[in-house]
C-alpha cells in the first residue's frame, strides 16, 4: 500500500474474529454444493484436466481453498488477516491438505513460477492503487509460464454506508461504523485490462448482478 494508507487488516481481523463460533456452520456448508462464484473457479481450474499447484490470495474462511484441495489440487492459501488464517486452519483440520499462511497480495512470499494457477476471489478491490499494481506484478511473477489466473470481484460497494476518507488514488478508507478500517477502491474494467494485459486469453465478464470475473494465462506454456 502507499505510505500512510492502511491495509485494512484490522477491519478483516474484526470480521473473522466475529466468526469464531461459526466453524460448525461453515463445516456443514462445505458438505453442500459450492456457491456459483466458487463453482466458476473450480470449473475453470478443473478444465485443465490435472492437479495443479494453486495459490489463493485473500482466502478468508478458506472454503474455496478447501474445495480446490478436495478436487485434488495442491493448494496454498494466503490472507492478510491472521484471524482469517486461524479460522481457515481450524476449518481445514481433518478435511483436506491445504497450507494457509498470512501474507499480503502485494508481497507474496513465494519463489518465481511457483504455481500453475493463482486465484483471487473478491480481494483485489480491497487494495489501494499502488497495492493493486504490485499485486498484479506479484501474480505474474509467481505464476509458472502457461499458468492460469482467475480473479472475481464483488458488485461495486458504492452503497456501503459510513464516512470515509479518500486519498488521491480514489481508495476509500472507512472511518466509522460497521466498516471502520475497511479499504476499498473501485477498479474499472479498463484498469483491470491494463494491469493484466500480460495474460493471454484475457476475459472480462460481468454477470447480471454486477459481479466481474477476469481470467487469463501467463504466456509461455
Ligand atoms: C471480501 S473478502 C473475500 C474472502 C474470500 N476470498 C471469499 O471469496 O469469500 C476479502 C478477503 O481479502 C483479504 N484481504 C484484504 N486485503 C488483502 C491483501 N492486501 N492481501 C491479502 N488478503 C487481503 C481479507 O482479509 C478477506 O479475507
Amino acid at each position: 500500500m502507499a505510505p500512510g494508507t492502511p491495509d485494512g487488516r484490522g477491519f478483516w481481523d474484526r470480521v473473522f474474529r466475529g466468526l469464531a463460533d461459526a466453524e460448525e456452520r461453515f463445516r456443514e456448508r462445505l458438505a453442500e454444493a459450492p456457491p456459483p462464484s466458487q463453482q466458476l473457479v473450480i470449473g475453470f481450474l478443473g478444465a485443465e484436466g490435472r492437479p495443479l499447484r494453486v495459490l489463493e490470495i485473500g482466502c478468508g474462511t478458506g472454503t474455496l481453498a478447501l474445495r480446490l484441495a478436495r478436487e485434488g489440487h495442491r493448494v496454498t492459501a494466503v490472507d492478510i488477516s491472521e484471524e482469517a488464517v486461524g479460522f481457515a486452519r481450524r476449518l481445514a483440520a481433518g478435511l483436506a491438505a491445504v497450507t494457509f499462511e498470512v501474507a499480503g497480495a502485494d508481497r507474496l512470499p513465494y519463489a518465481d513460477a511457483s504455481f500453475e494457477a493463482v486465484v483471487a476471489a473478491k480481494v483485489l478491490d480491497h487494495l489501494d492503487r499502488a497495492g493493486l499494481e504490485r499485486a498484479a506484478a506479484e501474480i505474474r511473477r509467481v505464476l509458472a509460464p502457461g499458468g492460469a489466473f482467475l480473479a472475481t470481484f464483488d458488485p461495486p460497494l458504492q452503497e456501503v454506508p459510513g464516512a470515509y476518507c479518500e486519498p488521491e488514488d480514489g481508495t476509500r478508507v472507512y472511518a466509522e461504523g460497521e466498516y471502520e478500517g475497511m479499504v476499498w477502491r473501485p477498479v474499472s474494467d479498463d484498469e483491470l485490462r491494463r494491469l493484466f494485459a500480460w495474460g493471454e486469453q484475457l476475459e472480462l465478464e460481468t454477470t447480471a448482478d454486477g459481479e466481474r470475473r477476469l481470467g487469463g494465462r501467463r504466456p509461455g506454456g
